[in-house]
């Protein structure tokens, strides 16, 4: 709806719009009440200025339905502002079913995106029109945070834990990517674009390059890190078999649950003892600095893959 005006940046998500209207609500409630306040300040300075004709003021000690007007009025625009900012956070934070998973690394001082078909680039996320994008992004060393003013997304990316976005883009074009979170020297260099192009122009993209998916990349490693010598059926089996678990609750030891998802996994890679699962023992050794935040979004994508029939 603010498409032309200079004081927005391009809108081009689904969730923009919306975003848009509550911050000119929020703006036009702050301007209003500033204005009043200013422009009361100003008639009741003149009004009563100090006079000849003018006696002191007569005092007020209290008047309840005053007081009880400038209570209730901006509790309940206060509520308004609430309900309306917690309704499109919760539509920002569930993410669609049918979305596709992208996955981002932020490193000094790049972002590294992977997509689920194989492709590979970075400081560049390519996206088709119209399609629900997860993304799961992780960090390699400082807190960054990804940004995209076009979608009205933005999140700080945090070492040692995952964040999820998503969004879906509703117009065809190029859009800023930025950092947003100081992060060292080169900071303001670690900026890319975001291109958002037809479905079938993106299927074209997508097919230019022939490059391991990363459930692919991460069955190799899945067997360079050892992890298929404990982890597969037979007599050598001493851990978990994956296949069929992820977003299943399982069961520790000591009887408490868990989400087998990707922190889960990610957590039980770089501490292993940490959540332990009922019935095994702790053998596994820990992959930290040994494994890079993109390997492991790899092994979560082939341990995503895997099902329960391939016995690992
Ligand atoms: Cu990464 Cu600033």
């Amino acid at each position: 709806m603010f498409r032309g005006l200079p004081l927005f940046p391009e809108a081009a998500s689904t969730i923009a719009g919306g975003v848009d209207l509550l911050y000119f609500f929020l703006t036009a409630v702050t301007v209003f009440f500033s204005g009043l306040i200013f422009i009361l300040v100003f008639f009741f300075a003149v009004k009563f200025r100090c006079r000849p004709q003018n006696p002191g003021p007569q005092h007020v000690h209290g008047h309840l339905g005053l007081e009880v007007f400038w209570s209730v009025v901006p509790f309940g625009i206060t509520i308004v502002m609430f309900t309306w900012g917690a309704s499109l956070y919760m539509r920002d934070a569930r993410v669609p079913e049918d979305a596709s998973d992208i996955y981002v690394v932020g490193r000094q001082w790049m972002w590294k995106i992977q997509h689920p078909e194989g492709r590979r680039e970075i400081n560049e996320l390519h996206v088709p029109l119209g399609q629900p994008i997860k993304l799961t992004l992780a960090s390699q060393d400082v807190i960054h945070s990804f940004y995209i003013p076009a979608f009205r997304i933005k999140h700080d990316v945090v070492p040692g834990r995952y964040v999820t976005m998503w969004f879906e883009a509703n117009r065809v074009g190029e859009y800023h990517l930025f950092c947003a979170e100081y992060c060292g020297t080169q900071h303001s260099g670690m900026i890319g674009r975001v291109v958002v192009m037809e479905p079938k122009d993106y299927e074209l993209w997508l097919g230019g390059v022939n490059e391991a998916t990363p459930a692919e990349a991460g069955e190799k490693l899945f067997t360079e890190f050892n992890c298929v010598n404990c982890h597969q059926t037979g007599a050598r089996q001493r851990c978990p078999l994956l296949g069929g678990l992820f977003g299943k609750d399982i069961l520790l030891e000591g009887g408490r649950k868990v989400k087998f998802d990707e922190s889960y996994i990610r957590e039980s890679i770089i501490t292993p003892n940490a959540k332990i699962a009922a019935g095994y023992s702790a053998v596994m050794p820990t992959y930290r600095g040994q494994i890079s935040e993109e390997q492991i979004l790899e092994l979560i994508a082939y341990i995503k893959s895997l099902s329960p029939a391939e016995g690992k």
